[in-house]
């Protein structure tokens, strides 16, 4: 899982070193983000080396890979530790003026914050009424504890053990990376067919589609091979920023071809939701052709070869194999007989079924599929945005083989 702690400037920093250290001992990828003045307590070098990433609290480093969102995008969890009253309070008012601000507007992850401050701090009801805002948002609170606190004082305001909020932290998230540990790869956009070095044969796919099954994947924790063909314009940009998503690129059905059997070697689980094209130019021209002294023009077409069919003859043990299928039909009976005799003729484990038409499917956010396992039956149908579409694709996949080991 992508864990993103939050390191704010309170004397409990100490033991958040130790928070770090059993998410990693438990197999996590960890990004701390400390603010400047938690720095004091603890250096950059110190959660450099137990988090074994790179460490910077400014928006302005790494502005590339645009990592003052990429961070948050990519969290499977965040967790601050220890909160101070004022990081509380920047995060109550939504305050994006360092890079664990702009990470906490960012994500969509559980966010789990432990308190650490006096007892006066932490009662006072400027605090109080914080926590409420930050409850109301789903933010999960733990602790503080009761005890001794630095200035000799006792009350509510020690920050929880460090064994604790691992605990709190990782039951937030249970259930949500049920695919880590497995590699997979996922194939999308259109292939172009070259005609010449200008001009080819191309489809429509937009490749979103693809791109969220991918990004579903690497959300619930599996690591990710995405062969892009050709996809439109900003399709990638989330993927080619997750850290467990590598991005190949690929043109035509040949180069696609060749992409994902490479990947396929030791993957556990192919998607194709590539559009590839069925033929190609047999010869395509080197030179730009001119239509000067001709009337008409005639390409000799061949058959591309068909990806899914090379994949499942030489499928390793336990791999699972899943094709997507666009079809055209007037109800949803002709559309399921269409599908599997898709099925049948792929051999695939889980075909995905979509309608679609000059306006449906393709460049529309939304989609609608349903999925076939190798008995031919519907074992699911999935309606809604692209994203939760992909995520009933992983659930169908996880129903058939198993959870990861
Ligand atoms: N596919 C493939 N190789 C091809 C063509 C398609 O691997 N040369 C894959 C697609 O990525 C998709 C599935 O096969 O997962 C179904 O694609 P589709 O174009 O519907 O299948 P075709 O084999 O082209 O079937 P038909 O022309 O009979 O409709």
């Amino acid at each position: 899982m992508f864990v993103v702690v939050g390191v704010s400037g309170g004397i409990a920093a100490y033991k958040t070193v130790h928070l770090v250290r059993l998410l990693i001992l438990a197999g996590h990828e960890v990004h701390v983000i400390p603010t400047q003045d938690s720095l004091r307590f603890v250096g950059t070098s110190t959660w450099e080396s137990i988090s074994r990433n790179a460490v910077t609290t400014s928006v302005h480093d790494d502005v590339a890979r645009v990592r003052h969102v990429a961070l948050g995008q990519a969290a499977d969890l965040v967790i601050v530790a220890p909160a101070t009253a004022n990081t509380l309070a920047r995060m109550a008012a939504g305050l994006a003026d360092n890079l664990l601000g702009t990470t906490l507007l960012a994500t969509a992850a559980p966010v789990v914050v432990a308190p650490a401050m006096h007892t006066e701090m932490w009662s006072h009801p400027a605090t109080q009424q914080n926590m409420a805002t930050l409850r109301g948002r789903g933010v999960h609170v733990v602790g503080p504890a009761d005890g001794p606190l630095t200035g000799g004082d006792s009350g509510p305001g020690r920050m929880s053990e460090p064994e604790e909020i691992f605990e709190a932290a990782l039951a937030t998230v249970s259930g949500d990376a049920d695919l880590a540990g497995l590699r997979v790869v996922v194939s999308t956009g259109g292939t172009r067919e070259p005609i010449d070095p200008v001009r080819f044969l191309g489809n429509r796919s937009s490749g979103r589609q693809g791109v969220e099954v991918a990004l579903a994947a690497a959300r619930r924790g599996a690591r990710v091979r995405l062969v892009a063909a050709h996809v439109g314009d900003g399709v990638l940009a989330e993927a080619s920023r997750h850290p467990r998503v590598e991005v190949v690129r690929a043109g035509a059905a040949v180069e696609l071809r060749d992409a994902v059997v490479d990947a396929a070697v030791d993957a556990d689980v192919v998607v194709m939701v590539a559009a590839v094209a069925d033929y190609r130019v047999l010869e395509a021209s080197d030179e730009k052709l001119s239509k000067r002294g001709q009337e008409g023009l005639t390409l000799e077409l061949v058959q591309n070869p068909d990806i899914l069919a090379g994949l499942m003859q030489d499928r390793r043990p336990g791999q699972t194999i899943v094709g997507f299928a666009a079809e055209t039909a007037d109800t949803v009976d002709e559309l399921v007989a269409k599908g599997r005799a898709k099925r049948r003729r792929k051999g695939v484990d889980l075909l995905a079924v979509n309608e679609v038409g000059w306006v449906k499917g393709f460049e529309s956010a939304d989609n609608a599929l349903l999925i076939l396992d190798d008995h031919d039956d519907v074992v699911a149908q999935a309606q809604g945005s692209k994203r939760d579409v992909a995520d009933a694709v992983w659930d169908a996949v996880l129903a058939v083989r198993g959870p990861a080991q």
